[in-house]
């Protein structure tokens, strides 16, 4: 334990998302605290450091989990960085926080899953998304069966992004993103569509464009379809090309007994033949899905609990999007047993 008792948290990567991160550690002030920060650039460190006051810099992750302040860490860096910092946490002993992708590869994925087994700490998937509130009223809503038999679910996450290949950085290359929007903000409604769906995927097909940001290595859209188990067909549809309709989805699922969808705020459901209903009001601004996130991860630390997504459903996301770039890439449907 760090200071006073608490879960000292070490921060790695003081960009961009680390600091939607602080919000949920100051939330959960009474049971958890960031005391260090792991950054390569000085400037960044300092000024991160500035923000949450009272915390140790290093320039070298390895030597912030070697800390003894440190109980569990959260993994803000560029995606290629992801895997060998995961092995180097668990390895100490420490808890993870893992921004997405939780790694590139499947040789990746075996690592990550070996390191995290063998050394018995806890790792939840950075998966923010499915702290929106209309998520888990959908799921229960499913799975207490009052759409029937689930036959269709998609989701959606469509912006239009601005920049150039300077400001996009590392994710403007294949190298050090891993692709493309796929495996980037596409992550998302990957993760969202095997949560709400009640079944496995078994085969892939996806066509990927470069619609507006050429100077991408990977695509800018993708369109993804995938063939559940059970049946059940998910759509996901992804980008950063273009605004997308004003009536597009955060995700719906259609089954023989009713639909039900939501823009990511309110949750609607409609009996086959009936009214429409509202489940949830939308609130009265869009919830703070990272701090949920972070509030949730020290309570599970806290209270010895399975996080929503560990390494396994991690995995389980990159070999959906492993099996969309391969089905891209060849032309072909591309079966997850083949992988
Ligand atoms: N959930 C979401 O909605 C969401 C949104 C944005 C980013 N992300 C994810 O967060 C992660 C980081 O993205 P970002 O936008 O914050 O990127 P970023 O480039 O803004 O920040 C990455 C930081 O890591 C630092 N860094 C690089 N190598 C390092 C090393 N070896 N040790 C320590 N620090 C190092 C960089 O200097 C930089 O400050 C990615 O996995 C990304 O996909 C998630």
């Amino acid at each position: 334990m760090a200071r006073n008792g608490k879960i000292g948290v070490g921060i790695i990567g003081a960009g961009n998302i680390a600091t939607h991160h602080l919000p949920g550690y100051l939330q959960s002030a009474e049971s958890a605290e960031v005391v260090a920060i792991a950054e390569v650039h000085p400037e960044s460190a300092h000024s991160f450091a500035q923000t949450v006051g009272n915390v140790e810099i290093f320039a070298d992750y390895r030597d912030m989990v070697a800390s003894p302040d440190i109980d569990a860490v959260d993994i803000c860096l560029p995606h290629h960085l992801h895997k060998d910092a995961v092995i180097a946490a668990a390895a100490a002993g420490k808890h993870i926080l893992c921004e997405k992708p939780l790694c590139l590869t499947l040789d990746e994925a075996d690592a990550v899953t070996q390191a995290v087994a063998a050394s018995g700490v806890t790792l939840m998937c950075a998966h923010n998304q499915l702290f929106l509130p209309s998520v888990a009223a959908a799921r229960d809503l499913i799975r207490q069966g009052n759409l029937g038999k689930v036959y269709a679910a998609r989701t959606t996450d469509v912006f239009a992004l601005k920049g150039t290949a300077e400001t996009f950085g590392w994710r403007a290359r294949r190298a050090t993103s891993g692709g493309g929007e796929l495996i980037d903000t596409g992550y998302h409604p990957n993760y969202l569509l095997l949560h709400l769906v009640d079944s496995v995927p078994v085969k892939v097909t996806a066509m990927l464009s470069r619609h507006r940001l050429s100077f991408l290595e990977g695509e800018d859209t993708a369109h993804v379809l995938i063939e559940f188990a059970d049946g059940t067909v998910g759509s996901i549809v992804t980008g950063w090309a273009y605004e997308p309709a004003a009536c597009t989805e955060r995700f719906s699922v259609a089954g023989e007994d009713g639909s039900l969808w939501s823009d990511g705020r309110g949750l609607f459901f409609k009996p086959r033949g009936g009214e429409q209903v509202v489940v949830q009001e939308a609130g009265p601004s869009a919830p703070d899905t990272y701090a949920l996130e972070v509030v949730d991860f020290i309570a599970c630390l806290r209270d010895g609990r399975r996080p929503l997504n560990t390494e396994v459903e991690g995995v389980n996301v990159l070999k959906m999007i492993l099996a969309a770039y391969a089905s891209a890439e060849s032309g072909q449907v591309t079966e997850l047993k083949n992988l």
